[in-house]
């Protein structure tokens, strides 16, 4: 396996004691959520107060291992996120930053109330000053207007993508299994290559996959073997493409009228937008053809 990733077995609380202080640039994580989730060798159920506790420790020690400029990005549930945001501002003293809320198109269906979906991730930051490359993580703009950045627009705090089906190629044997993108994006975002990323609540690996296609060092810590397992051989599979992209990143701005300026912007949008969803080429090809670049482009090469 990649010598730059890092899969430890082992109950974070213990392992976190053993990283070294102010050594991780960033933390990405998808705790369990206190639902009583069967995860094999472990089941989500605890008491209201042990799940805080246990939540105070663990993040404790992960505020230590942070670098002054490191970012923690924390999934949660509606249950406890507001408990969680207390200990991380209140308790820890570490700085609110952006609540940002996962939006997926399909799940269960409630009869009575009104069906979930959305999950939730908070990022704080260690200080008040951190790492944040926006251009990393632009999304195309829908117009094409002089005033606009062309390099594309913050993504906003609303992330919409689907939950990884049942029977999507890259579905592993683990129930809550996250999508690829989700972390493409906050790793793209809050860590350089060569950083080091730290989940202490590994599952199924998505966290350290991205990692080792987006050229970051990465330690996962999980609790169960057998899910270790799984992420050793997911690692060692080839790669091609993260397995879910937001749909934006397929579009191409309207009234991108002018043939220089169209020309640079095409020339560049994989590079920009794509350069790891090449399933997502296609889309943009028939995104151009669609809105008639495609012919304009034609015309001037048979000239
Ligand atoms: C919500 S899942 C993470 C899913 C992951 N983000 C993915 O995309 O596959 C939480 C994981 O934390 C693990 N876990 C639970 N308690 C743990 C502990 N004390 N230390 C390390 N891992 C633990 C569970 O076995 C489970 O796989």
């Amino acid at each position: 396996m990649d010598k730059s990733l890092k899969i430890i077995c082992g109950d974070c609380l213990e392992v976190l004691r053993t990283i070294e202080s102010e050594s991780v640039d960033l933390v990405v994580t998808d705790p369990p959520y206190n639902l009583s989730k069967n995860y094999g060798n472990n089941r989500d159920t605890w008491a209201h107060d042990d799940y805080l506790e246990f939540s105070r420790r663990w993040l404790t020690e992960v505020k230590r291992v942070l670098k002054p400029t490191g970012t923690i990005y924390l999934f949660m549930g509606v249950r406890y996120i507001s408990y969680v945001y207390e200990i991380l501002e209140r308790e820890l003293g570490m700085f609110f930053n952006s609540w940002i809320t996962w939006c997926y198109t399909q799940g269960i269906g409630k009869t009575k109330g009104f069906s979930p979906r959305h999950d939730d991730i908070l990022m704080f930051t260690k200080n008040e000053d951190y790492k944040f490359n926006l251009d990393a993580v632009r999304v195309p703009q829908k117009y094409y207007r002089s005033v606009n950045n062309m390099r594309g627009a913050n993504p906003g705090n609303v992330w919409e993508f689907s939950h990884i089906h049942y029977c999507q190629t890259n579905r592993q044997n683990h129930p809550t299994q996250k999508p690829e993108a989700l972390f493409e994006r906050m790793i793209l975002a809050s860590s350089d290559k060569n950083d080091l990323v730290l989940d202490p609540f590994c599952g199924s690996g998505t966290s350290l996959r991205v990692c080792q296609q987006t050229s970051r060092q990465g330690i996962g810590i999980e609790i169960n073997e057998e899910y270790v397992a799984m992420i050793v051989e997911r690692l060692d599979r080839p790669f091609s493409g993260f397995d879910s992209v937001d749909e934006r990143m397929e579009r191409i701005p309207n009234d991108l009228n002018n043939e220089a300026l169209r020309d640079e912007y095409i020339t560049n949008h994989i590079e920009w937008f794509l350069k790891n969803h090449p399933a997502s080429i296609n889309k943009f090809t028939e995104a151009i053809e669609d809105k008639r670049y495609g012919k304009f482009i034609q015309l001037r090469l048979d000239l």
